[in-house]
């Protein structure tokens, strides 16, 4: 707990119960603009069944899932990948950093990539990988929260509104 910021690790059945809170966040930071694989118009209703998904994977131990709490309130999220090809089982991929518009610049982020990073070392992960929208301000959090930069794809990905973006690739040795 920091400045009234909690998070935790959801478990299966928690993470079904905290659907509709998980959909609010992606549904806010997409309706941001915020290039995180869904395109506009996308409702929240395709927020809850992206997470739904997710869960089933949280369920078979195949990534792992925290969220950040501000007075009770679901305000971010983030994912661990954990199911990667049988060489690389050491290998983890952060996704799906996610803080709601109104949760903002309070270093709720911080505190979820620090519990992401605590977990994965429990899941006995030694390297992590993410990417990252170029000049957004995730690049500039991963940066400063030690990770190596590999490189940019240019126009690797699309915003919401249908803008390409280029992708910081990062990893970080744990
Ligand atoms: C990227 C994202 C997750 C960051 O979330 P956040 O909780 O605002 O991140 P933090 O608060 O840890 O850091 C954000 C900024 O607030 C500042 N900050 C942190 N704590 C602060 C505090 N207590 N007071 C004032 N500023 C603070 C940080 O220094 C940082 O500044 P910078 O952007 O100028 O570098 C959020 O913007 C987001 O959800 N974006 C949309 C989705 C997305 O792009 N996800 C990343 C996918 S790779």
């Amino acid at each position: 707990m920091s400045d009234g910021i909690e998070v935790r690790r959801l478990g299966a059945s928690e993470l079904s119960a905290q659907l509709d809170a998980l959909a609010r966040v992606l549904h806010d930071c997409v309706a941001g603009g915020a290039s995180v694989s869904y395109l506009a118009p996308f409702s929240l209703e395709q927020a809850r069944a992206a997470f739904a998904g997710f869960a089933a994977e949280v369920a078979q131990g195949r990534r792992l899932l925290l969220a950040a709490y501000s007075d009770g309130e679901l305000v971010g999220t983030v994912q661990v990948i954990l199911a990667l090809p049988p060489n690389q089982p050491h290998r983890g991929e952060i996704a799906k950093l996610l803080v709601h518009r109104s949760a903002r610049n309070r270093g709720v982020a911080q505190l979820l990539m620090d519990a992401a990073e605590d977990e994965a070392r429990a899941e006995g992960k030694t390297l992590l990988v993410l990417d990252a929208v170029t000049g957004d301000a995730a690049e500039r959090l991963y940066s400063r929260l030690g990770w190596t930069k590999v490189g940019v794809s240019p126009g690797y990905a699309l915003y919401p509104d249908g803008r390409p973006c280029s992708t910081t690739v990062f990893w970080k040795a744990l």
